[in-house]
Formats: structure tokens, sequence, C-alpha cells
């Protein structure tokens, strides 16, 4: 019987009876009374919970113990027991046959030994001198009788104590069984086709819907996991760098236009219109439109002029050479995020001529673009990450304690500097940091206080001083992934299940 049979006779008996009150007595299909095949409890016990899983039944377990017997009780059962065996054995007094305690034990062996004593106890042999006799004429063996009652039912009427005697005797042992009680649960049938899963177009163009029968949801199933989005590797590392810059107090800058002009991409920094950095083989310019906006006219010309001459008082020469408002004027995929640092510069400096100077602290990730050529550890196109700092009266110092905070945040403690030189910076540091698994000092940025040719014509008052620090994204990140080819970080080959599985990152 398998057990969609079995689910079978376990309806049909409950349409009959309504309630099984007791699954070892459940019978095959009609036949009442006689025990059923099924002696499997696991079957019984998966078939059960089956159908109780779609409500058809409801059932309750139970424990019973019964009783087998060993070897020995099974002898007993079949042949008598020791002691009824001596009675046989033993003739009646005055029959002139005659048996001594030594020809008993040379007839029975084992048996005369063991069934001895108990025949005395209950008196049915006697001894006169060495000869043994029959003290009844007939015996009740109940030992015999009790153990085939256990071999028939299971158990015995007689009662736990009978029961205890014949294990301490070792003739029974014991066995717990699990048995069920049934009854009809509230979808209650004996249809058990497997319940639709779908509802189909066929079905309700037929019309057989009506009559079918479906499938509960099961609410309590756990989905399948959702193939949700993922931040890519850099955007782990932006996350965590903003989360760095955040907790410095510093403000993000609005970054979202690629495309400036060389005003503010070169001219507002200082950056001298010759200055090689501009040349199309470093710059991707744009060709439409062919101009940019031109900025506020009062600055540009203050941004001309200390192009060419420096400043009013002298202190600044400027680069004496020509500035051309059609360069200022091109556009271009900016080259650092130091044009949004430009622009915000000259707001916050515009604001304090109005509402008073007010010290700031900001930051930019995002997107930068140079025409290189793309080999493993370069791209066209990479992130690069901006703090900059405006206060009255900052130094160096200052620079270098921002930069120390906010790299060994990173995970970073120990950092070098190098003089270096920048068009909008004076002093500029390149930032050096040991790197721990490749046992050098590699370089990971540049810095530096911006120059007052920059900072005078946006109009901040005599006195602050604005310093700043710059990163690439992709470096940090490479290192922290263990990515050797930026092809395998950026672009087209990058893997999507790396992308999903890659932790996110803590510095
Ligand atoms: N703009 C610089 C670069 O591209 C970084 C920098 C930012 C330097 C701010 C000084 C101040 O490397």
């Amino acid at each position: 019987m398998d057990s969609s049979e079995l689910q079978q006779l376990i309806v049909e008996t409950l349409a009959k009876d309504s309630v099984i009150p007791d699954t070892r007595k459940l019978s095959p299909l009609g036949v009442k009374g006689k025990a059923t095949p099924v002696e499997d409890p696991n079957a019984v016990i998966s078939a059960l919970a089956s159908l109780a899983s779609r409500e058809i039944v409801s059932y309750e377990q139970h424990d019973t113990f019964t009783y087998f017997l060993t070897a020995e009780g099974a002898q007993i059962a079949r042949d008598g027991s020791h002691e009824a065996l001596v009675w046989a054995a033993v003739p009646t007094k005055g029959s002139g046959q005659v048996i001594t305690i030594k020809q008993l034990q040379d007839q029975l062996g084992q048996t005369a030994k063991i069934g001895q004593g108990k025949a005395f106890k209950n008196e049915w042999v006697g001894k006169e001198g060495d000869k043994l006799f029959k003290k009844v004429a007939t015996i009740v063996d109940t030992t015999k009788e009790e153990l085939t009652e256990v071999e028939k039912t299971g158990t015995l009427k007689g009662g736990e104590k009978a029961i205890a005697e014949l294990r301490k005797r070792k003739l029974l042992e014991q066995k717990k069984s699990l048995w069920y009680s049934v009854k009809q649960g509230p979808a209650f049938t004996t249809d058990l086709r497997k319940p639709e899963t779908d509802l189909t177009a066929e079905m309700i163009a037929t019309g057989s819907w009506k009559n079918s029968n479906f499938k509960q949801y099961n609410f309590d199933a756990d989905g399948t996991p959702t193939n949700g989005g993922a931040l890519h590797p850099l955007m782990k590392v932006r996350e965590e760098v903003k989360g760095i810059f955040f907790e410095m107090g510093f403000a993000e800058m609005p970054t979202d236009a690629f495309v400036e002009s060389c005003f503010w991409n070169f001219d507002a920094l200082y950056v001298p219109q010759q200055h090689p950095a501009r040349e199309t083989q470093d710059t991707f310019y744009v060709s439409s439109p062919a101009k940019a906006l031109a900025p506020p006219r009062d600055y540009l010309e203050r941004v001309a002029s200390y192009h060419i001459r420096g400043s009013p008082d002298g202190t600044s020469r400027g680069y004496q050479a020509p500035f051309s408002l059609d360069e200022s004027h091109r556009l271009l995929l900016r080259t650092h995020t130091t044009a949004v640092s430009a622009r915000m510069l000259y707001a916050l400096a515009q604001k304090g001529k109005k509402e008073g100077f007010k010290p700031a602290k900001l930051f930019s990730i995002d997107r930068v673009f140079r025409n290189e050529a793309v080999d493993a550890t370069h791209l066209a196109e990479f992130h690069q990450v901006e703090g900059v700092v405006a206060d009255r009266g900052l130094t160096l110092g200052d620079l270098i304690g921002f930069m120390q905070t906010f790299f060994a945040k990173m995970g970073l403690p120990n950092l070098r500097f190098k003089p270096a030189y920048n068009p909008y910076t004076e002093p500029s540091l390149e930032i050096f940091c040991w790197h721990p698994g490749l046992g050098k000092w590699v370089e990971i940025g540049n810095s530096g206080m911006f120059r007052p040719e920059m900072l005078e014509p946006m109009g901040f008052p005599p006195g602050v001083r604005v310093h700043g620090w710059g990163l690439g994204l992709e470096r940090p990140t490479m290192i922290r992934y263990g990515i050797t080819n930026i092809r395998s970080l950026v672009g087209h080959k990058v893997s999507i299940e790396g992308v999903e599985k890659s932790p996110a990152v803590r510095f």
C-alpha cells in the first residue's frame, strides 16, 4: 500500500465512520476488524501529516507499550513452562513408577533445575526421600497461558503486575508504539486529487475552474530570495568615504554637471591659459555647444586681470601673458572636481560679501575625465574625492591635521608629504601613505593651500585661507577588494555576481 492508497483508505474510513479511534485498527476498505497491512508507523504519520496540511483531517498522537516474547518466552508458549514440564515428568504416587531428583535432572536437564522450585512452591509435586511424586491430578500452566495471550494480543489482560513478573523472568520485552486517532478536518473530502496550483486561461475558457479544487496559499512559506539591487564596490567605498566626511562636519557639493567651461575648470583656479594640462591630448573638449555661458562679468574681468597682471597691490605679478576670452568659454569634460570647488568657493565669497564671511567645510566625490591611454590601472574617467576648508587664518598645519584625521578614518594612519606644484595651490603637497600589503609608500593624493591669485578675485576678505586635498576613489577601492586590473572594477567586463557578493567595506 503506497502513501496515496493509505491516504485514500484513511478518508474513506472517515467518510464511513466519521472517526478513526485507533490507526492500528485501520482496516483495508470494507473489511472491518482485521488488522491493517499498514504497520509502518512512519507511513501512517506521513499520510496523516499530508492530509492534515490540507485540512482534510485532524489527528492526535498517542503512545502505548506493547510486548513481545523473548526466545525463551516463545519456547514456553509452545511447550509449556519449566514447572509444568517437571510436573508432567513426575509419576503419580502409587502408579508403580518412581523418579529420583537425579533421574529427573538427567531427563530434563536445565528445565528440571529451573522448574523444580516453582513446582514445589505451587504444590504440584512432592518429595519422599529422594523420590518425586505428583501432588495434584491437573494443573493450570498460567505462565504458558499468559505468554500465549501476549503473543496474540501484544499485551496481558491480567495487568501490569503479571507483565512485570514475566519481564523479570526475561520472557517478555517491551516496545513503545505510536498510534493516532483521526477526525475529519474542516476541508474534509474523499477527493484526494492533487489541488490545482494555477488558474489557467483554459480553465476559464472551459469553465472547469468552477469544479476545481485549488491549493491554498501558504503564507508562512519562505519566499525565494529576491535578486535585489547591489551597490558596485566603487559606490560602496564612496558611501564609506561620504560617511567619513559627514562625521567630520563637511557638506556635500553638487557635482552633477560633467561638462564644464574652461573658465571654471582652469581660469578660476589660476591655471595659466598656456598650461600643458589644457592641451587636447590631456583634456576632452566638447564641440557642441561651441561656447559656455559666460560667468559673472566683473568676476571674469578680475580673473583675467590677475592672470595678466597679478594683484592690484603688486604682491603677485600674474603670468604676464595674454588671456583669451574664447579660450575661457570653451567647453570640456571636467578634468577635476576642483572645478566644482571653484564654483562653490566663489558663491561662498559672494555670500560672505553680503552677509559676512562664514567658514565652510565642503566635499565632493564624483567622476572626472582625462584623455589618457587606457591600461590596467588607468581609465579615461575616474572618481575624485575632494575636501575643501575655508576659514580665517588657516595654516599648512591645519591642512595636514585635517588630512591626518581623514586618512586615519580610512585606515591609513601613516602619511608622508612631499612638496609639489599645482597652479592653484602654494604650498602644494603630494600625499603618500604606507601600504602594509605592498610594504612601501604609495602616492594617494594631492593637496595644498589655495593661492591668493585664485581667492582674491572671488571676493574673499583678507585673512581668509582655503585649503584642500584630493584623491582618486579607484585606487583605495582596488586595494580594499584586492583587484589588480581596473577593467574588473569598471566597464563591461565587471562580474555582476562579484558586485552582488562583494562585502561592504569598513574603513
Ligand atoms: N585637483 C587636484 C587633482 O586633481 C587635487 C587637489 C584638490 C589639490 C584640492 C589641491 C587642492 O589632483
